[in-house]
């Protein structure tokens, strides 16, 4: 049974897709089974790890619509221990329609349930932000959440949104969703982290918050445009580090 993680928040650019990329490339190379399932409509996350391909013709969508079966539509990527299932506009779509009915708001979860958790020890979803369908549908697919946190850009109105929002999955799908950690993304310390905590009066989290932190790397964007995962692109800069870092702490936490 694989572990299925969602890495959400639904502040736009605090670095979600950074995260589930580099989360999953880092445990894949550690040699944990992964598989990084892309639920926004925008691909950054299947761009980044695989390139768009053309010559594949399914994604999450097709497989959501019950036109082909998930093997068929599960890409590998340049690591060996690491698939994906990727994402395009088409998802979009599938989200309008599937939206129209609270079944929808489960197709991911029993998908991984019924054809993906078996074939892997960890599932990461790149959610989008936004409080709509997908978001929803996201949240709904795992127990655990990871949340990016960014200071400067996270704000208390932000988690106290987010904490809103996993109370509703709780209640509408009876789910045990947790925050399995915060992580803090473009963060150079333990101290700014403190300091986060006190001005935003949030240090109740304290003890959710990761002790890896992602600091603020140029080479971050640069393995975005070499459709590289940063861990494979430079694994000796100070973000590629941290990402080693933080797959360690959190399989620790979840195995
Ligand atoms: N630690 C970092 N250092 C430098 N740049 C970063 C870092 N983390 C993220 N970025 C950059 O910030 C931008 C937003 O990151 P990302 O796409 O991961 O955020 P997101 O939360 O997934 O955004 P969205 O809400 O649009 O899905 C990207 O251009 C990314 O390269
Ligand atoms: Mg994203």
């Amino acid at each position: 049974m694989a572990t299925t993680l969602t890495i959400s928040g639904q502040k736009g650019g605090i670095g979600k897709s950074t995260i589930a990329v580099n989360l999953a490339a880092t445990l894949a190379l550690y040699e944990k089974k992964v598989l990084l399932i892309d639920c926004d409509p925008r691909g950054c996350a299947t761009e980044w790890i695989k390139g768009s391909n053309p010559g594949d013709r399914h994604d999450i969508s097709s497989v959501l619509n019950k036109r082909v079966r998930s093997a068929d539509a599960v890409v590998k990527t340049q690591l060996a221990w690491l698939d994906i299932l990727p994402a395009g506009f088409g998802l979009f779509e599938t989200g309008l329609k599937l939206s129209k009915t609270i079944p929808g708001q489960v197709v991911l979860r029993t998908l991984i349930e019924q054809d993906l958790t078996a074939s892997y020890e960890y599932i990461i979803i790149d959610a989008p932000s936004s409080y709509g369908f997908l978001s929803v549908m996201a949240l709904a697919a795992s127990d655990w959440l990871i949340v990016p946190i960014c200071p400067g850009m996270t704000s208390k109105a932000d988690c106290l949104c987010l904490f809103r929002l996993i109370n509703y999955i709780r209640k509408t799908h009876s789910t045990s969703l947790k925050i399995g950690g915060f992580v803090f993304n473009r963060c150079n310390s333990s101290d700014e982290i403190q300091i986060f905590l006190k001005d935003q009066n949030l240090t109740q989290i304290a003890d959710l918050v990761c002790r890896t932190c992602i600091p603020e790397d140029i080479r971050v964007e640069k393995s975005i445009i070499q459709k590289t995962p940063l861990v494979l692109h430079d694994i000796k800069t100070a973000a590629g580090k941290s990402f080693l870092g933080l797959a360690k702490e959190i399989d620790l936490i979840f195995k």
